[in-house]
């Protein structure tokens, strides 16, 4: 099995999806860690009632990014972590944890990368007044939301659409997305090629 770490600081409904799919089988994955940034985050109740550990920290406790991402690197390698899944993480990442994970680390994103980066891409999108926006999942480099994009799905934007009744839809698309990748991880089918460009392998 994959042992996977997820990364999350909100409401973790990714996490959830995730956690669920390791749970019923239909992942062939193990949920080792949840790192959160946040204390008392909605996503630390959800590991809890899956059983996943927690590592919940204060990025204000440490003196740089560096620093704490020295310690959460030493909690992956403690687990063994072969994958790093962020997962409304809203942190930017340093080579600390880039460097090591390159390649096995990835992202969701609420946006058709490269549209619309940063940490409202739903709403970015909706007041731009594109007529098409989706999701990204992505190998993290050391940008916001950049990095080799390995899926998209589109997510048409309709009429009267607010930025709640977007992020619903787009939460819907994430939900199945995101554990489809992760599969697609644990059989090793996404290949990188130059450290640039993600391909799919049948
Ligand atoms: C997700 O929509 C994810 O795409 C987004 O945060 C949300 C977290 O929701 N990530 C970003 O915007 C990254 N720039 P969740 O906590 O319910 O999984």
């Amino acid at each position: 099995k994959l042992r996977i770490a997820v990364f999350a600081s909100g409401s973790g409904s990714n996490f959830q999806a995730i956690a669920d799919q390791a749970a019923s089988g239909q992942l062939d994955v193990q949920v080792e860690l949840l790192v959160c940034d946040r204390p008392g985050a909605y996503v630390i109740e959800r590991a809890e009632k899956a059983g996943v550990p927690a590592f919940v920290f204060s990025p204000k406790d440490y003196g740089s990014r560096e620093d704490y991402e020295r310690v959460l690197l030493d909690k992956l390698r403690e687990r063994q972590i072969d994958l790093v899944v962020l997962a409304g993480y809203m942190r930017l990442l340093t080579p600390v944890l880039v460097e090591p994970y390159y390649g096995r680390m990835i992202n969701i994103h609420p946006s058709l990368l490269p549209a619309f980066p940063g940490t409202h891409g739903a709403r970015d999108a909706l007041e731009y007044g594109v007529k098409v926006t989706g999701v990204t999942v992505h190998f993290v480099d050391l940008g916001m939301d950049t990095g080799p994009i390995i899926a998209q799905e589109p997510v048409p934007i309709q009429e009267g659409d607010t930025e709640d009744t977007l992020i619903e839809r787009i939460h819907q698309v994430e939900r199945e997305l995101y554990p489809r990748v992760i599969g697609w991880m644990q059989q090793g089918r996404v290949q990188l090629k130059d450290r640039k460009v993600a391909v799919l392998a049948e």
